[in-house]
């Protein structure tokens, strides 16, 4: 999966909004994680520097070459083991029930079908393994919302690497059989609005 423009310009742009409080979103992300973790959707490594001393092994899954490059740098300074290879949200190079944890920024955005991926996030947590997701979803009815649709139906895709500014991905995190523990919305950059901008982070379980 080749995006190069896309994947130079977020290699660019993705230190910049950590800056901005992207890294505090991430911190939170990770905080208390621990054991085997599946970062799905990997990027630059922009998660790594975050993990915690508890986390024993991080597979980190990027199919784009040009971040998987960047990823495997930033692996080589993670506070904790973390192995980068290629593979996709719908086929994760993982055996079944192998992680304690999975990992999911930014990333359900882009997947071709959210179903799918989360259907491939079940098959590799273990039982009672936790999903961790930070990610930007769809603005609540209004103008904003409708700024999304038109984006998501037009240019935003092609430019943004597949992404979509207007998922639920919440309700799809809540379809595919998990119950959400934990669940904030935030709007990022705060100060501003964009098609972009809402926000949800949270931690959900397999329901039983
Ligand atoms: C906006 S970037 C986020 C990167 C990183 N997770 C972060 O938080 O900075 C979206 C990432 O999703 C990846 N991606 C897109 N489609 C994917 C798929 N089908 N499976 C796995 N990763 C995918 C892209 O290559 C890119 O690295």
């Amino acid at each position: 999966m080749k995006h190069p423009f896309f994947a130079r310009l977020y290699a660019r742009v993705r230190p910049t909004l950590d800056q901005a409080g992207a890294a505090e979103h991430r911190r939170r992300l990770l905080a208390g994680a621990a054991g085997r973790v599946i970062e799905i959707g990997a990027g630059d490594g922009g998660n790594f520097a975050h993990y915690p001393p508890e986390v024993a092994h991080v597979l980190a899954v990027e199919p784009e070459p040009f971040l998987r490059a960047h990823a495997v740098r930033q692996a080589s300074t993670a506070p904790v083991p973390v192995e980068v290879v290629d593979g996709t949200a719908d086929r994760l190079p993982a055996a079944a029930a192998s992680a304690d944890v999975v990992v999911v920024s930014l990333v359900l955005c882009s997947v071709p079908d959210q179903a799918t991926a989360l259907a491939e996030v079940q098959r590799v947590l273990r039982p009672g393994g936790e999903l961790r997701f930070y990610e930007h979803v769809a603005a609540d009815p209004g103008r904003l919302a409708t700024v999304q649709r038109v984006a998501d139906a037009t240019l935003w895709p092609l430019l943004a690497g597949g992404c979509h500014t207007h998922r639920d991905t919440a309700a799809a995190i809540r379809s595919a059989g998990f119950t959400i523990d934990q669940l904030d919305r935030f709007t990022f950059p705060p100060d501003r609005t964009t098609p972009a901008g809402p926000h949800i982070l949270g931690r959900a379980r397999l329901t039983a």
